[in-house]
């Protein structure tokens, strides 16, 4: 089944059953200081779940564009090192303000799943939060699910809470298991129990103080990565096998010379240049430039990754060529890509151009600091600095290298630093003035 259909079938299934189809808001939230980028479908729901908002519907369905790469939920470091992270990604889900809770939500997903879909119902697991007995109880009564497939889960895992306040709730999450090859059997493995859904039920908001007041109307917010659905249904290794990713990974391929599966590295270098192509893209299309703070800065770091990762496949700068082929693509999804494309090749060429001589100095200057730290493998406070203040370095950047370099970076110690530069700054502002 290709992208295309899974998206129409989900969109159809719910539509069936009352909900309101509602596009995705941008990547930059609209009036949110609390949110870096839209990172669940629930964002721009907010303040409906919180009673502070009226729509015309009370079920709605919706594809929403996602960032997940700073702020409270960021899987940056991991892109590239598994098979189902990524900066970007499209999040199914279903929503209902103070309409059905929880046992329509999981009789939803359910059927979704396995009518629909046609997912091999043995291989399905559900995790609920630990003390939810009543969603406990609808998987194993209602929907038949054996107990040895039910797993009860702590706060980390089963909680759901988009930022430090506002909605949150106890959730179920749908796993499937991918099999032996994928190591152990427990929830608690992603790469072998693969999380499709999280159905969430809203029931609190979180206050500045941490406590949890509860809502007036109960709600469900659920989310599915349509990458990961995309890779069950097409049979692919890993979500970048699937056609969300393929007509990069050829393309890398193509100006490359190399060959996707040539090896593990080579294989994450691809995987990252594919996945920071997407984020990026959109990340533009939606109005953010690359600057020193903020969402901007996320930006740059993320096209800083790539860079470094684009060294280890060629030395051409291909990422803006990559950025071309997937507004082509994904255009008929994301229009807003095709209308901003001139601006997004060329802040991306534009940024991999001005990096691309700090990238090659600052990796000599590691390459001496990782000499003269060779008894300790510790990159200290101040080298990392150095990284930072004259190279641009950002501080994940010279982590992932050490790490390459099995050694680590004295995180209290550049933070020392950063200190003392605010202070520094401030005191010649202040001198100004
Ligand atoms: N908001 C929930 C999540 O992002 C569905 O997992």
């Amino acid at each position: 089944m290709k992208s295309i259909d899974l998206r129409k079938k989900f969109f159809d299934f719910f539509i069936k059953r009352k909900h309101s189809q509602v596009p995705s808001s941008s990547l930059i939230p609209a009036q949110d200081p609390t949110l870096l980028f839209a990172n669940a479908g629930m964002n721009q729901f907010k303040d409906v779940f919180l009673g502070k908002e009226k729509r015309s519907y009370s079920r709605a369905v919706s594809i929403q564009k996602c960032v997940r790469a700073g702020g409270k939920h960021n899987d940056l470091d991991n892109v590239g090192f598994t098979s189902r992270h990524l900066t970007f990604f499209e999040m199914t889900g279903n929503f209902s303000f103070g309409d059905y809770f929880k046992k329509d939500a999981i009789e939803f997903a359910w059927e979704f799943l396995t009518n629909e879909l046609k997912l091999d119902k043995e291989k399905l697991h559900a995790t609920v939060f630990e003390s939810d007995d009543e969603a406990y109880d609808i998987w194993k009564d209602i929907v038949k699910l054996p107990e040895s497939r039910i797993h009860r889960m702590g706060a980390a895992d089963n909680f759901w809470q988009m930022g430090d306040t506002g909605p949150c709730g106890p959730c179920s999450e749908i796993l499937l298991d991918r099999g032996e090859k994928y190591g152990e059997a427990s929830p608690e493995n992603g790469e072998r129990f693969l999380e499709i859904w999280n159905l969430v039920f809203m029931q609190f908001d979180r206050q500045k103080d941490g406590n949890d007041m509860p809502l007036d109307k109960t709600g469900v917010d659920t989310g599915m990565g349509l990458e990961r659905v995309c890779s069950i249904v097409q049979n692919a290794e890993s979500v970048y096998e699937t056609d969300l990713f393929m007509p990069i990974i050829k393309k890398i391929e193509e100006v490359s010379g190399l060959s996707y599966d040539q090896n593990e590295k080579t294989k994450a270098a691809f995987r990252v240049l594919a996945d920071h192509t997407r984020s990026t893209s959109l990340i533009i299309a939606d109005g953010c430039s690359p600057s020193n703070e903020g969402r901007g800065y996320v930006l740059r770091k993320i096209i800083r990754r790539a860079a470094l990762f684009a060294q280890k496949l060629t030395d051409k700068n291909i990422f803006p060529e990559l950025a071309k082929v997937f507004i082509g693509y994904m255009s008929t999804i994301y229009p807003e890509l095709k209308t901003n494309e001139k601006l997004i090749l060329s802040l991306l060429n534009s940024e991999i151009e001005k990096f691309a001589a700090n990238l090659v100095r600052g990796q000599a200057i590691l390459d001496r600091f990782f000499e003269e730290n060779k008894s300790d493998k510790i990159i200290s406070g101040q080298q990392a600095f150095k990284l930072y203040d004259t190279y641009g370095f950002p501080t994940e950047l010279t982590q992932l290298i050490a790490q390459e370099h099995g050694c680590s970076v004295d995180m209290a110690g550049l933070e020392k630093e950063m200190e003392k530069q605010k202070k520094q700054s401030k005191k010649k502002v202040d001198a100004k003035e």
